[in-house]
């Protein structure tokens, strides 16, 4: 018989499915078996292969069609089919390898929509076109075998049918034959009857999530709509004793008192909404809320708004300090008390503030510190103990500038960050000196955007600038007197500016930048103009999205003299990126390995890391210095902030931050950086929510505002939901506990719970193909045993036997307070699915 050619490749095209498929499954089940009880899996096992056998079933019948044009249209349906599995399927081996988590189909779509993200998922190419490869030789070897199989069972199979049919026609023949075609139809039908019992029985989580089937599932995620499919649908305040109106709190002063009323409306004369006396009808965006309310209860049209979106049937709503179940503040304790023993000393004036976010900055490498969690794993990774001076030589070198700014030292001997940093950073800050220092802070979302927002607190914070701008005219002054300079700052205009030497176009930042009040900005677009002041040839892009941070230098020593040169007050803000993956650093920077380097490359991620850390710890001495040069470091503020951690697989089974709730993607640096104020070390188990609220407490205490402008200040920071970090953070009052939440990269898919009052962590999965995670940080500081569950029931029940019955009770408080925020955040970010 003649075997034509499309004939001999239809056996390939079937295997292109089969092998791709069947390897995704045989990962995807990999990783979730450890979550899963050994007895369900081997029960429920056959069932997890139900949608791929009924796939290839399909393929099988497209190709077994030997003439015609439908044989040709069935073998490109499953071509087609097999190489959308088989990128599919080496995109998700390639994303496990470097990560070790899941690609989720949906998310991955809308990184791809952008093209800077695209860029992002192309710096994974190789592992996922060796993986792409690999699983191409293996269909390739594998064709026959899989066709003669599956031949031979529908020959089976359908043979036995058609037998059937036959038997009762005189003459018919081969008995033997017929005899083991019926016992294959009869296999069959018992284990297609089997297997639909058990998936009828068994409980839909996690087992849909797990059977899921390439090229199905992604298929799926480019049709439907993703939304969050675990029901928060329920409003009204969990834990209602705590709202008691024996604990409501009378206004006093700028504080409008707390009575929360779980959604009903508050009856009484007591807790007045009152129009700000400074409220005008043209507030800049982000006050509508008092633009609105004026006495003749007639809306005010003329609101600052350029690019208004079209508005709907809903009524806006509005964060309520006073309503907030939540809410904590601690506003009325005193400033801690060195500093206000420094303020009654010394002017402290703030005429500048900067605020640094710091790209992937984990706690603990700023500075690196001797005999962390982070240090033993270095030294772990060499075999002998010779090595560990050797080493320990170079980490003491780490983070110098790091040390300086927080004052904790690196515990390293011998050492004195001061003469490490001398010759890029003239230090001249008293010692005793240079501000606050907080620990024990998280990030509110691990997505550094989402964080932005968080460390601008809900687009808050910008406008304010504005608003105070609003209501001076602005002349300056400058004289030498002390009480005089005071006095011209107080009067001096803001000008707001955002710097970084990365893109700007990724993920429409420039959108949220401007929408944040950010007037201009410094970024990579602007670098790479030929007409820009410093454009040179010669700019040497490190990572996918730009430049070194040292590129922005020049730019922003301008920026610092023009603010000089029209008298005005700078809200700079500046955005670290060389800590980003893939953490490159420019080429004549001296790369060093801290981690023993294997052949294998075991740790390259992680040393490729504390590199960047290294650079961008040098870059920040250098940042410090021009404030110096241009002799504006005695009237600045510096805040620095990590944006979130970031965890490598020395810390968790996946590496990343996204989509992985693992605690050192959370802990972050926080500083309030002043050379004139005392030096403090604070600790807080909060979020950067905390941040804007003490940067308005820092600039009313020192005095660095006029009187309109204080009596602003004090109002608006008495609506935010963060404590201020220059007193004593209070992590509970009156049985309700300060809630931090923190959302998980990408969001919407996990979201991270603690309290500043208990030691545990709770990540709560908001769709269904994640588990829940607990941790007890007391006991397990950096998370190395965490408990998984797929229900709550099950995770309080083992939460229970291991930790105790508070615990218990925590983790059920936790989940329903998770819950009700989530309603609650799109209620007053006024966000409405739509169906
Ligand atoms: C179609 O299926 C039969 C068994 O049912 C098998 O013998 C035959 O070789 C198949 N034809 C092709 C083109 O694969
Ligand atoms: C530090 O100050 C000295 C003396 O003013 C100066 O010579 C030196 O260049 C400065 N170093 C840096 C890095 O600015
Ligand atoms: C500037 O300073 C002078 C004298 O110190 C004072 O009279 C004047 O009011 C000040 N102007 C402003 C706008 O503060
Ligand atoms: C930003 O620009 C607007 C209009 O150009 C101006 O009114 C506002 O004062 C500026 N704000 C800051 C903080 O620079
Ligand atoms: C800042 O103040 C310190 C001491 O208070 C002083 O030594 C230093 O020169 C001042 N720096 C600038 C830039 O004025
Ligand atoms: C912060 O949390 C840690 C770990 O749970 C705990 O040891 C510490 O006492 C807490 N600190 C404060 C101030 O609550």
């Amino acid at each position: 018989m003649m075997v034509s050619r499309s004939h001999s490749l239809r056996p390939f095209l079937l295997s292109l499915l089969v092998v791709p498929a069947l390897a995704s499954k045989a990962l995807h089940l990999f990783q979730h078996t450890h979550s899963l009880s050994p007895l369900l899996l081997a029960l429920y096992f056959p069932t997890f292969f139900v949608l791929e056998i009924l796939l290839f079933v399909v393929a099988w019948f497209l190709l077994n069609r030997t003439y015609g044009a439908k044989s040709a249209i069935g073998a490109a349906i499953v071509g087609l089919l097999g190489c959308i599995t088989l990128a599919a399927a080496s995109s998700q081996i390639g994303f496990y390898f470097v990560t070790g988590a899941e690609v989720r189909w949906n998310a991955a779509k809308s990184v791809g929509d952008d093209p800077e993200g695209r860029k992002l998922m192309l710096s994974g190419l190789k592992p996922v076109l060796c993986a792409g490869l690999f699983l191409l030789v293996l269909s390739w070897l594998l064709a026959s075998g899989i066709t003669s199989v599956m031949n031979n069972w529908f020959a089976a199979v359908t043979g036995a049918f058609s037998e059937e049919s036959t038997e009762q026609l005189p003459g018919a023949n081969q008995k033997g034959g017929s005899g083991l075609r019926r016992r294959g139809k009869q296999w069959t039908i018992i284990a297609a009857a089997v297997v639909f019992a058990l998936w009828l029985v068994r409980p839909s989580d996690p087992y849909n999530h797990i059977s899921g089937a390439l090229p199905l599932s992604i298929f799926y995620a480019l049709l439907v709509n993703p939304s969050s499919n675990v029901d928060t649908s329920s409003s009204s305040f969990p834990l209602p004793d705590l709202l008691n109106p024996v604990y409501w709190e009378a206004p006093k002063g700028h504080y409008r008192g707390w009575a929360p009323t779980n959604g009903e409306s508050l009856e009484t004369d007591d807790y007045p909404v009152t129009v700000p006396e400074w409220a005008s009808p043209n507030l800049p965006r982000g006050f509508e809320r008092w633009a609105q309310k004026s006495d003749n209860s007639e809306p005010v049209a003329a609101l600052e708004s350029d690019d208004e979106e079209e508005t709907d049937d809903y009524e806006t709503q509005y964060y309520d300090p006073v309503t907030d179940p939540l809410r904590i503040t601690n506003l009325d304790h005193e400033l801690f008390e060195p500093l206000q023993q420094a303020l009654k000393e010394h002017d402290v004036p703030i005429s500048h503030v900067v605020l640094v976010i710091m790209e992937s900055a984990r706690k603990d490498v700023f500075p690196f510190k001797s005999d962390s969690h982070l240090h033993q794993k270095i030294l772990d990774s060499y075999e002998d103990d010779e090595a560990a001076d050797e080493v320990n030589a170079k980490l003491s070198r780490l983070s110098p500038v790091a040390e300086i700014l927080t004052g904790e030292s690196s515990g390293f001997p011998d050492h004195e960050p001061n003469e490490l940093v001398k010759d890029f950073w003239n230090v001249t800050s008293r010692p005793g000196m240079g501000g606050i220092n907080v620990n024990g802070m998280l990030t509110g979302s691990t997505l550094s955007f989402k964080s932005a927002l968080v460390n601008y607190c809900g687009v808050g914070p910008l406008p304010i600038l504005n608003l105070f701008n609003k209501v001076k005219d602005g002349r300056a002054n400058s004289s030498e007197d002390s009480q005089d300079r005071m006095e011209a700052i107080r009067n001096r205009k803001w000008k707001t500016m955002f710097s970084q030497s990365i893109t700007e176009l990724y993920d429409k930042q420039n959108v949220l930048n401007r929408k944040m009040g950010f007037n201009q900005s410094i970024c990579r677009e602007h670098l790479d103009n030929r007409r820009s002041k410093h454009y040179h040839s010669g700019m040497e892009a490190i990572n996918y999205f730009g430049y070194p941070e040292v590129e922005t230098y020049p730019y922003l020593e301008d920026v610092i003299n023009d603010a000089l040169e029209t008298d005005s007050r700078l809200f700079l803000s500046h955005f670290t990126s060389t800590t980003h993956h893939p953490w490159g650093t420019p080429s004549d920077f001296d790369r060093k390995h801290y981690f023993y380097d294997d052949f294998l490359g075991t740790h390259d991620d992680m040393d490729h890391y504390l590199n960047a850390v290294r650079y961008v710890d040098h870059w920040l001495g250098k940042f410090m210095n021009l404030l110096e040069d241009t002799g504006i470091a005695n009237e600045t503020l510096v805040v620095f902030v990590g944006d979130h951690g970031q965890a490598f697989h020395e810390d968790s089974p996946v590496s990343g931050t996204y989509e992985n709730g693992h605690i050192s993607n959370f802990r972050i640096p926080v500083v309030f950086r002043h050379p004139l104020l005392p030096r403090l070390q604070v600790t807080a188990n909060a979020t950067t929510m905390s941040v804007v609220p003490t940067i308005l407490d820092l600039l009313v205490n020192t005095k660095s505002l006029n009187q309109k402008d204080t009596n602003i200040a004090l109002d608006l920071m008495n609506e935010y939901e963060g404590q201020s970090l220059i007193r004593p953070f209070q992590s509970q009052k009156n049985g309700r506990q300060a809630w931090n939440f923190g959302i998980i990269n990408a969001g919407g898919t996990m979201l991270a719970v603690t309290s500043a009052a208990a030691p545990y962590r709770l990540v709560l999965p908001l769709t269904k193909d994640f588990e829940f995670a607990f941790s007890n940080l007391e006991k397990d500081p950096d998370e190395e045993h965490i408990i998984n569950e797929w229900n709550l029931k099950g995770l309080l029940k083992k939460v229970k036997n291991e930790h105790g019955k508070e615990a218990a009770k925590w983790v059920q408080d936790a989940e329903s307070i998770a819950k009700w925020w989530i309603e609650e955040r799109k209620r007053v970010w006024n966000y409405h699915e739509t169906v």
